[in-house]
């Protein structure tokens, strides 16, 4: 081949005049022994540029995740829901005689009638010879539960101020009537000082004597109130959450709000479903609808304390059917697919006794509140729930790496092995594209340029000839 034709074949001029920092360098090498060392170097530099770039492809698409944690300060943190329970359902003085055969299955495990209750001591009432239709337990607790009127809860006070009942909105939880304080998501109360004389307080007189419940029923045995700090977009869940007082207390519950913000799949698993009985989608939302959907289908009615709009069940039915499905759910035998939401907010307490009421308190304030000094130690749980700190903390989850990212590593590491840019990859193009023409102009020869065969042809005739 004569020099000219070599200048004109497209690897050297691609060679020659690209960007890509070496190639050119092989072609104007002073020696062999330099070309050599080029060829080398351009080698070992490719292979390590694709060990990065695959190892970086890898990291990416295994869509890792860090976690950011925040504490944020404010002048005003958002004062979270109280939710409180009676840990029992019904006041004994409250149930005539037919509410008691009513409700024998539930409370007693065994069905009783008129005459065995009478037998067992209670005193004939204007209801023995009524019958139990069209009685059910959600009208029951309302009337014959626990309440928070004036003499149940003499005490209430927020930030030194007041409150009553009519602060307090009413739900049926797994422990009857519960009452919660600030359920009102749009307009929550805000703490602005720290601390416990500036949170929200109440004392409630539990009534120890009209407890009716037994173990063996599936009710309780214990003596306290529940109560349970939480997000009110969210249902509290009573059973399984919050924190019990006893009485004879004044328990100061300290609380610290916690943000989390997941991330959605590949990198999370976080998803934000729609519920049907509640606004928002939390995990207790939908705990609660899977409960309720459980049951709905295995006994046909729905228990008084789980979402839904099928008849509530009957109190015979509560123990032969419902408690056993939600044993089943609890066991983890009936499945509930619940994802993590993608923001949540939850509340984190930490609780700490002092001895109640004092000397002072007993004789003094106990008389004022219609009690004796004995008994408001033994039925009085006052609580306080306050921040300590005006501040909460924020909890995010972030991608390890995300596209921004990637590309910028990518480019570093073409700088660095390989010396390229996004344009280079034109220049790549551009002779990939001259080489692909020159092949397809190659293939198209033997018709088309039959003049410039000629010499090779007359010398092939000579040679014949010959
Ligand atoms: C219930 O029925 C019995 C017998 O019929 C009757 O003697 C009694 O007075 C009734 N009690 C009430 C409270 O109506
Ligand atoms: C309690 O309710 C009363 C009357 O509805 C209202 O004026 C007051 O602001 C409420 N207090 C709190 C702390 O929400
Ligand atoms: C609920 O229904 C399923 C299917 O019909 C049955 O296998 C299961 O034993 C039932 N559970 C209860 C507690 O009745």
């Amino acid at each position: 081949m004569s020099p000219e034709e070599e200048k004109e074949s497209p690897e050297k001029e691609f060679a020659g005049n690209t960007t890509l920092h070496g190639l050119n360098r092989i072609v104007i090498a002073p020696s062999g022994y330099f070309r050599v060392l080029w060829v080398l170097a351009i080698l070992s530099s490719y292979s390590g540029f694709a060990y990065m770039f695959s190892t970086m492809i890898i990291d990416y698409f295994s869509y890792d995740t860090i976690t950011d944690t925040k504490l944020e300060f404010d002048d005003e943190v958002i004062f979270p829901a109280v939710t409180i329970c009676n840990m029992n359902k019904f006041d004994e003085s409250k149930l005539k005689i037919i509410d008691f055969v009513y409700l024998s299955m539930f409370l007693y495990a065994v069905q009783l009638d008129v005459d065995t209750i009478i037998a067992g001591g209670a005193i004939p009432d204007e209801t023995v010879n009524s019958t139990t239709e069209g009685m059910n337990v959600e009208d029951l607790l309302l009337q014959k539960g626990f309440d928070i009127h004036w003499n149940r809860m003499p005490l209430c006070i927020w930030k030194g101020v007041h409150c009553t009942e009519r602060n307090f909105t009413h739900s049926f939880g797994h422990y009857g009537n519960c009452y919660t304080f600030n359920a009102d998501a749009d307009n929550p109360l805000k703490q602005s000082m720290q601390g416990s004389s500036q949170g929200f307080m109440a004392f409630i007189d539990l009534k120890v004597d009209e407890y009716t419940e037994t173990y063996t029923a599936g009710g309780n045995a214990e003596v306290g109130l529940k109560l349970l700090v939480h997000d009110p977009r969210e249902p509290p869940m009573m059973d399984t959450q919050g924190i019990a007082l006893a009485p004879g207390n004044h328990a100061f519950v300290s609380v610290k709000r916690i943000l989390y913000e997941n991330h959605v799949p590949p990198w999370g698993v976080c998803e934000d479903r729609q519920l049907e009985y509640y606004d928002t989608y939390t995990l207790n939302g939908c705990y609660l609808e899977c409960r309720s959907k459980h049951v709905v289908s295995n006994c046909s009615c729905r228990p008084y304390n789980l979402p839904g709009t099928a008849p509530t069940c009957d109190p015979t039915t509560m123990f032969t059917c419902v408690n056993d499905v939600l044993d089943q759910v609890i066991r983890g035998e009936l499945k509930c697919d619940c994802p993590v939401p993608c923001r949540m907010t939850s509340y984190s307490t930490s609780v700490s006794y002092a001895g109640w009421p004092n000397r002072h308190t007993r004789t003094y304030l106990a008389p004022y509140w219609g009690m004796d000094s004995n008994y408001i130690t033994a039925n009085g749980v006052v609580f306080s729930v306050f921040y300590e700190k005006l501040n909460y903390q924020k909890i995010t989850e972030l991608k390890a790496m995300d596209g921004g990212q990637l590309a910028s590593n990518i480019g570093g590491m073409m700088g660095l092995f390989i010396g390229a840019s996004l344009l280079t990859l034109l220049e790549v193009w551009e002779y990939l594209w001259q080489r692909l023409k020159g092949f397809l102009g190659k293939h198209r020869r033997p018709t088309v340029i039959d003049v410039k065969t000629q010499p090779h042809d007359i010398e092939r005739g000579i040679v014949f000839h010959k």
